[in-house]
């Protein structure tokens, strides 16, 4: 997936500075939420963007409380990344294949760095059970992973439980509005980017995942329609209709995408090995060959990436303010008990980097406004 990291990375940078004058909890960032019913195919979406194979999924309620997942790009070719053990970096998405410059943290483990993705696997599903049970129990208690490599974009998604109706195991019976309510929560939020995920193989004007999305998003300037199975549909049939915004119309648009089915993930098929194969079924479709570019999980990361820096740029007003607030708040404070003033307080490098941030954005913003619009 080749995109320019650089805006993105400023972002990062950005959530740096509010860290540490302390404001973090005013300002939110966007995020992209998975929004779906279960086994649609949420979190094999999210692993595909990834490129790392390392959330569970399977049939059935596998997802059980929700995971905020913080990606952070990190280059391979800095000094401080691990060449000590003399390994040589893997570039590009590799499955299971251990790499010395990727890793994950889990907030609960601080300090423990977890380089087998495997592993990483087995602490979600160890957590998830430890908090609600083996049973099919759910939990609004995120589970907070940073994962560091020079293979993702510095991006934050959250992958949540599936859309229920039916309570099984543990399960209370008021699990629909259980999970419903913890879902709201996420993408509710005015900045969360949805990725409705149906699959393609099920009637879309049923999806549960459209309809919530419509009632937080009514006008549709955050939601990306994402179509899964699309290999599992009836012969004949396709979803160029969808595409094409005949059947339910979405302001930006539906992605077409091929995740690893079950029998894939039981012989522990490689992310990268999948990403071909989706890639081929597109180009080798007689429906989809001539639209190629616009199917798939590469063209659904880098419509997130152009659908994520005009929403950044949208809000920027908001968190200038916001910060502006802050810091007066802050000096307020400062002044009353006589302490040091003057430019070379943290607050003012939150500003400035903030003005480094907006001239930066103009001018990729500039360069970027063709990806929106993808419906044929
Ligand atoms: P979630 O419950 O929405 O998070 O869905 P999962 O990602 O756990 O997937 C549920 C099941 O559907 C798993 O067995 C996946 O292998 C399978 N699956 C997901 N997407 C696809 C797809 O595009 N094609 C095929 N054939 N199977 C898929
Ligand atoms: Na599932
Ligand atoms: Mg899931």
């Amino acid at each position: 997936m080749s995109m320019d990291t650089g805006l993105i990375t400023l972002v990062n940078k950005l959530q740096d500075a509010f860290t540490n004058v302390g404001v973090q909890q005013n300002v939110d960032l966007p995020q992209i939420t998975v929004l779906g019913s279960q086994s649609s195919g949420k979190s094999s979406v999210l692993e595909n963007i990834v490129g790392r194979d390392f959330l569970p999924r399977g049939t059935g309620i596998v997802t059980r409380r929700p995971l905020v997942l913080q990606l952070i790009n990190r280059p391979a070719a800095d000094s401080k990344a691990g060449v000590q053990n003399g390994d040589t970096p893997t570039p590009g998405a590799d499955g299971n294949k251990k790499n010395p410059y990727e890793w994950g943290e889990f907030l609960h483990l601080p300090g423990e760095k977890f380089h087998d993705f495997q592993k990483i696997r087995e602490e979600i599903v160890r957590d998830t059970e430890l908090k609600t049970g083996k049973n099919a129990g759910i939990s609004p208690q995120p589970i907070n992973l940073r994962i560091y490599s020079p293979n993702v974009l510095t991006l934050t998604l959250v992958d949540l439980p599936g859309l229920t109706k039916v309570p099984v195991g543990d399960q209370p019976r008021d699990i629909e509005r259980q999970i419903r309510d913890m879902v709201l929560k996420y993408i509710s939020k005015p900045n969360a980017v949805i990725l409705a995920v149906t699959a393609a193989n099920t009637d879309l004007a049923n999806s549960d995942g459209l309809k919530l999305a419509r009632e937080v998003d009514p006008d549709g300037t955050r939601t990306v329609g994402v179509l899964t199975k699309v290999d599992l549909m009836d012969q004949g049939t396709d979803v160029v209709d969808i595409l094409a915004g005949r059947v339910i119309p979405l302001r930006l648009g539906y992605v077409p995408v091929v995740n690893r089915g079950q029998r894939d993930i039981d012989q522990r098929k490689e992310v990268s090995a999948a990403l071909e194969a989706e890639k081929q079924f597109f180009e080798g479709h007689p429906s989809y060959r001539s639209k190629a570019n616009y199917c798939g999980t590469p063209f659904l990361a880098r419509k997130l990436n152009t659908i994520l820096m005009h929403h950044i740029r949208n809000t920027l007003p908001d968190i200038k303010s916001k910060i502006a607030s802050q810091l007066a708040k802050y000096q307020a404070e400062l002044q009353s008990l006589g302490g040091p003033l003057g430019d070379a307080n943290s607050g003012n490098i939150v500003l400035s980097i903030i003005t480094e941030f907006c001239n930066e954005f103009r001018t990729v913003i500039d360069g970027n406004s063709n990806d929106l619009s993808v419906n044929e």
